[in-house]
């Protein structure tokens, strides 16, 4: 059941649904703003998440603070969280029943933080929550499903090394507070 963020957080980091419990060093709950306007949602924990139970601290988290920043935003305003919440062993790609087990804590964030625009960073959030594909085609886009404003972005990490997607990414977190100012 819900209560509070603070007791949905120790529900994840106690989590034994899926079997990425046996190997997660530790759960990584969602993070940030409990009053933020703009949730992310990333695709899994990786090692420095799963080494540290926080959401982004490794090299995509520094690309995200950086297209932050530039926005005008950081880390403190909004609320950053994953698909699901363990690291799946060797960054594999969560599966259906670890995204199926996962999907009640997701929902719970939502309906505890009431974000007016969850940002969809990369292919696996887009697939998991729109069914969605082909991110360079949509990226930028805001789609609105069951009552929910939900916006397309690259995932972080594949940016990385290309100055282009660098420069869409980053456009594309600004688009959301020019969205959220004209709203
Ligand atoms: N990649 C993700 O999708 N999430 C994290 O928390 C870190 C890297």
């Amino acid at each position: 059941y819900m209560t509070t963020l603070e007791s949905l957080h120790e529900r994840i980091s106690r989590c034994e649904k899926c079997l990425l419990c046996e190997t997660r060093k530790n759960a990584v709950p969602g993070k940030g703003n409990k009053n933020a306007e703009i949730m992310f949602i990333g695709e899994a924990p990786g090692r420095n998440e799963d080494l540290n139970g926080e959401p982004f601290v490794g090299s995509a988290g520094k690309k995200l603070n950086h297209a932050l920043e530039n926005a005008g935003l950081n880390r403190n305003m909004v609320y950053i969280t994953n698909i699901v919440k363990c690291r799946p062993p060797e960054n594999r790609e969560p599966n259906q029943e670890e995204r199926e087990q996962c999907r009640k804590y997701l929902e719970d964030e939502f309906a505890l933080i009431k974000p007016k625009i969850i940002c969809l960073l990369g292919a696996t959030a887009y697939k998991t929550i729109l069914n969605g594909s082909e991110i360079s085609k949509n990226h930028g886009k805001l789609v609105n499903k069951d009552g929910r404003n939900y916006f397309i972005t690259f995932h972080p990490a594949a940016i990385i090394y290309n100055q282009k997607l660098t420069d869409d990414f980053q456009n594309d977190i600004k688009k959301i507070v020019d969205i959220l100012k004209n709203s």
